[in-house]
């Protein structure tokens, strides 16, 4: 049978990563293999995010800028796949003509059905039922997709919060989590690969397995911690108002557990959060964090925030900025509000004006660009151990002409703080063996989202190194 080439183009979240590596799993059945480029393809798969109306619309470029291609090449199949295909089904048929196929969020395990039918029949189709939960594939992503030192594993999909701005409930559908033994061994199956550090994902994480019964999200941690061989488990998201004890006891516990937790808080005043439908308020959040850092003095905490939520009033803005002094985030993701269409929200008065909103998100950043230098300003001098994901792609965010010379090389603190380092001055020739490592590297520069530093003389990493638990692998 002839091979056929796939390009993936995805947008958007972890998820949607995972999400792509299970489509080309799947596809691999009919056949196809990964392409160089978009040109090279006999199928592009556009994986979509609806989160907000910014990334709606990069769906929408990108796929216009595909029409060419479709002219030159009329056997190209071009599908659609992800949130935006998930919310907007047949209508992307009717504003996209070289579009064949739409496939909502559910439909990943029918996707290789629905491509060979069209191989075979040149229709055009649309499925976005809910229906299936999860495409199981055996033997897994792990020996289909290979490579990669750290890599995300979905454990659980859809969400049943509905905060009143948010799209994931409607295109994601009602959470389901997946059994806590097929979540083990796939991760197994990675580690067998050569994978050293797994991120879990769901929407919220801190339900996992409450619905169907199965055992706790500590427990699942747990199960994972135990596996022969893998270095570093992360998890994302958590919602404040279900982060429990218990799983708070587990980064007291859990060596493999990074010293890092992302805890959307979104806003800093309960008016707000209570439009939003949090179900949480500014001092419960307060509790949390004072709660982790009692458990792990030195965690990293890091957030999102939204801007210009509706009703959101200057002194409301003052709030949030407050609480960002007062907790002293490691990093946050923030952004404007944007209406989504399904989103009870878009129906909400007082809508903040877009200038209002930008200048907002600039305050907001340009505080936070002030506690993360200085935090990492702090770290300069100290040793971190880091596991280093592979070469670099970029040399950092330092100036350039600081950089020293050879190949650069980049890895991950424990705390999810990037470190470059160059590979000039290799003594004991560890370099073709780098990705994967846990290695010290002195820190010797700092940047508002980077460190620079270089790896101490190559031997096996330190017990104790500040960063990092001294039991971890
Ligand atoms: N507008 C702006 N930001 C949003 N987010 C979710 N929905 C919206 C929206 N309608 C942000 C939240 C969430 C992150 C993934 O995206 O901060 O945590
Ligand atoms: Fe969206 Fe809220 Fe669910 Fe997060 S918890 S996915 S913000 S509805």
């Amino acid at each position: 049978m002839k091979t056929k080439s796939l390009y993936i183009h995805t947008i958007g979240c972890q998820m949607n990563v995972y999400d792509a590596e299970k489509m080309a799993a799947g596809l691999q059945a009919l056949h196809y293999l990964p392409a160089a480029s978009a040109e090279e393809a006999d199928l592009i798969l556009l994986n979509t995010c609806a989160i907000r109306e910014k990334a709606e619309q990069k769906v929408f470029s990108y796929l216009g800028r595909l029409a060419p291609l479709k002219s030159r090449n009329p056997r190209l199949i071009v599908a659609v796949g992800g949130c935006v295909a998930q919310q907007e089904g047949r209508r992307i048929l009717g504003r996209m003509p070289h579009v064949d196929l739409v496939f909502g969020t559910h439909a990943i395990g029918r996707l290789p059905a629905l491509v060979d039918k069209i191989e075979r029949e040149r229709c055009r189709l649309v499925d976005v039922a809910m229906t299936a939960g999860f495409m199981e594939t055996d033997p897994g992503t792990a020996t289909v997709i290979p490579g990669g030192v750290t890599r995300f594993v979905t454990i659980m999909q859809g969400c049943d919060n509905y905060c009143t701005y948010c799209v994931v409930p409607y295109v994601r559908g009602r959470e389901a989590s997946r059994a806590p033994e097929r979540i083990v061994a796939e991760i197994e199956a990675l580690v067998a690969a050569g994978v050293r550090e797994v991120t879990l994902l769901g929407q919220n994480v801190n339900s996992y397995g409450l619905k169907e019964g199965l055992c706790s999200f500590g427990e699942l941690l747990a199960r994972v911690d135990a596996v022969p061989g893998l270095a570093r488990i992360r998890f994302t998201t958590s919602h404040p108002k279900d982060l429990s004890e218990p799983l708070i006891q587990a980064f007291g516990r859990l060596p493999k557990l990074c010293n890092h937790i992302h805890l959307p808080v979104q806003s800093g005043a309960d008016r707000v959060l209570k439009k939003m439908n949090r179900r949480y308020t500014r001092a419960e959040y307060l509790d949390k964090v004072q709660r982790l850092r009692q458990i792990r003095p030195d965690i990293a905490i890091t957030s999102d925030f939204i801007v210009g939520f509706p009703g959101e009033t200057a002194a409301d803005f003052d709030q949030t900025l407050d609480l960002i002094r007062q907790v002293d985030f490691d990093g946050v993701f923030a952004f404007m509000y944007s209406d989504r269409p399904t989103a009870p929200a878009a129906r909400f008065a007082d809508k903040v004006p877009t200038a209002e909103k930008k200048r907002r998100l600039q305050a907001l950043l340009a505080l936070q660009d002030l506690n993360s230098s200085r935090k990492n300003q702090s770290l300069i001098g100290t040793v971190q151990r880091i596991l280093v994901d592979g070469a670099a792609q970029k040399p950092g965010d330092g100036p350039l002409e600081d950089c020293p010379p050879g190949p650069q090389w980049v890895g991950r603190t424990t705390t999810n703080r990037i470190v470059h380092f160059s590979a000039a001055d290799d003594p004991a020739g560890l370099a073709p063996i780098y990705p994967g490592l846990l290695l010290d590297v002195r820190i010797e520069n700092a940047f508002a989202h980077s460190l620079r530093g270089s790896p101490l003389e190559c031997q096996a990493p330190a017990a104790g190194a500040k960063g990092e638990q001294s039991h971890a692998a």
